[in-house]
């Protein structure tokens, strides 16, 4: 298997960090990483937002947990306290793809997500794509958090994804070859 096909094979959802801030090199290998993603007809139609102010990101991590615990359901909210009662997992980055409202942004944001992903994981750290990020950006605070996070005007919430060294990994998810139709050789 060569490298690239053993990063896919290997990545997985990591929700336990230690929090250890990353590396500038890092940091902007990822970012170069999220900007090399493919787009429709190149539209690139993403600013992406790279956080390494940890104490925002816990910030906006508290919350997301205070609207989860106000909502009606509160299966999520129980969810998110078994595993350990953070949004972010301790995460000390969060990249965010905030997207314009141009056809096909949401899809080209998942595929720069999973870029990402995979950019992480080939450097040696934990990542998980997280579309719980957009609990806090679309809740009362939505625009003073936009507003420090320097969303361009017009632009919201398309995915994000956590980055950082992982205090404990899991295996990756079993294929599922059932979900694969072969149509001819
Ligand atoms: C669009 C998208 C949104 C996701 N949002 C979250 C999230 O908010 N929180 C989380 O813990 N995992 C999130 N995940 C991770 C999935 O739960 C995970 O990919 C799935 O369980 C398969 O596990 P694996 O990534 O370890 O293979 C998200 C994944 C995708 C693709």
């Amino acid at each position: 298997m060569n490298e690239t096909l053993k990063t896919i094979a290997e990545r997985y959802s990591c929700r336990d960090f230690t929090g250890t801030p990353l590396g500038g090199a890092d940091v902007k290998v990822l970012a170069e990483a999220a900007l090399a993603s493919p787009s429709a007809m190149n539209r690139q139609p993403w600013q992406v937002i790279v956080i390494t102010d940890k104490t925002l990101i816990d910030e906006i991590d508290a919350e997301g947990m205070k609207l989860l615990a106000a909502a009606d359901d509160k299966s999520t909210y129980e969810r998110m306290m078994s595993r350990g009662g953070k949004l972010f997992y301790n995460a000390p980055c969060m990249i965010i793809a905030a997207m314009d409202g141009s056809n096909s942004a949401a899809m080209d944001c998942g595929i720069l997500s999973q870029n990402v992903a995979l950019a992480a994981h080939s450097l040696g750290l934990g990542s998980v794509i997280c579309g719980m990020a957009g609990i806090p950006l679309s809740g009362p605070k939505a625009s003073d958090l936009k507003k420090r996070l320097k969303f361009p005007d017009g632009y919201d919430f398309g995915i994000a994804v956590l980055v950082g060294a992982a205090e404990s990994g899991k295996e990756p998810h079993e294929l599922d070859m059932t979900k694969v139709t072969y149509i001819g050789g």
